[in-house]
């Protein structure tokens, strides 16, 4: 009988013929710096995931480059809420302290939206109708990423869904002379339920209404290959799928249609919800978060951002 079985019997026989792996070169670990926050504060169902205030989060960087952390990605959360007039001078000072810390073998990725700022907890700019206001909202998106650009940025990561962001930012890019400042584009981000540790963490709970109006419809897939394929023909350098396990049957479309490195975004809910089965008894967290890792990647993920990438990192990645 053929026994497929031969090559599983050991540990030594299973790595040999392992099809996946990853390092941390392909881990983008989040981070959360809260402009009103002294110190750290624990997010609500993340184990190790804090929201830091400036001189934590400096630490928290140091500890992560010490330990081998490569990639990470800012979440700026200011202090006060606007309505139009957006602050970026508290995330600029701490892009450039970690920049310098980071030197050439790490990368800051920085979070560019709204919905941390806006009174609405929406991604994007209404009047006062209610109706969207697409082109203010892409000129304040525009503002904040010039401003993390010129903070010496690695890459600035559109989260918002807006239609032509990618195109208006890498023009506006540009023609300030970061026309080397890569985008990874949230590009194929859904609507989804598993956000909620994330907007305690960022503070960007809708106030009313929800995101569906311009995030994915789970249900659709055509439309989101073509929200991934619109970003790649804007200029987008990098592409994203988001949640990360509830999208895996996007990656290699995706990639195969756009010929672009397709990453995906392990969100809070997945996370926490690994950590809630720990909790209970019901499975090891390290475990749970491997699989979980891997199997996106065998899916056809070039990166993964995940809020366990320092733990995976530190569990040896395979
Ligand atoms: C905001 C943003 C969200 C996430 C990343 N950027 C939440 C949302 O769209 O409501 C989700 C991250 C997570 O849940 O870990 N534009
Ligand atoms: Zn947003």
């Amino acid at each position: 009988m053929k026994r497929l079985q031969r090559l599983r019997r050991t540990a030594s026989l299973r790595d040999l013929c392992a099809e996946t792996s990853f390092g941390a070169a392909q881990l983008v670990q989040p981070l959360f710096l809260d402009a009103g926050l002294s110190g750290g504060r624990p997010v609500p169902g993340m184990p190790d995931i804090q929201t830091h205030g400036h001189d934590a989060l400096l630490a928290q960087v140091d500890a992560d480059l010490e330990a081998g952390v490569r990639q990470f990605l800012l979440f700026p959360v200011p202090a006060r809420k606007q309505e139009r007039l957006f602050d970026s001078a508290f995330a600029c000072r701490a892009i450039e302290q970690i920049r310098a810390r980071c030197g050439t073998e790490a990368s800051l990725w920085v979070d560019t939206c709204l919905c941390s700022h806006t009174q609405s907890g929406h991604c994007c700019l209404f009047d006062a109708a209610g109706r969207q206001e697409l082109p203010q909202t892409l000129a304040a998106l525009a503002e904040l990423a010039l401003a993390y650009a010129g903070a010496g940025a690695d890459g600035i990561a559109p989260s918002d869904m807006n239609d032509g962001r990618v195109a208006h930012l890498r023009a506006r890019l540009d023609a300030a002379g970061h026309d080397l400042l890569p985008i990874m584009s949230y590009s194929s981000k859904f609507a989804s339920a598993l956000y909620g540790p994330f907007r305690v963490a960022a503070q960007s709970t809708p106030q009313q209404g929800d995101r569906r109006g311009y995030q994915l419809d789970i249900r659709s897939r055509r439309e989101a290959l073509a929200a991934s394929r619109r970003c790649a023909e804007e200029g987008a350098d990098l592409l994203m799928v988001k949640p990360g396990l509830t999208s895996i049957d996007l990656l290699a479309p995706i990639a195969a249609d756009t010929g672009l490195p397709v990453g995906a975004f392990q969100v809070s809910g997945e996370y926490a919800s690994l950590a809630l089965l720990a909790r209970e008894g019901l499975g090891e967290f390290d475990r749970l978060l491997l699989e979980a890792l891997l199997v996106i990647r065998r899916a056809g993920a070039s990166f993964i951002i995940s809020y366990g990438a320092r733990r995976a990192r530190a569990l040896g990645l395979h």
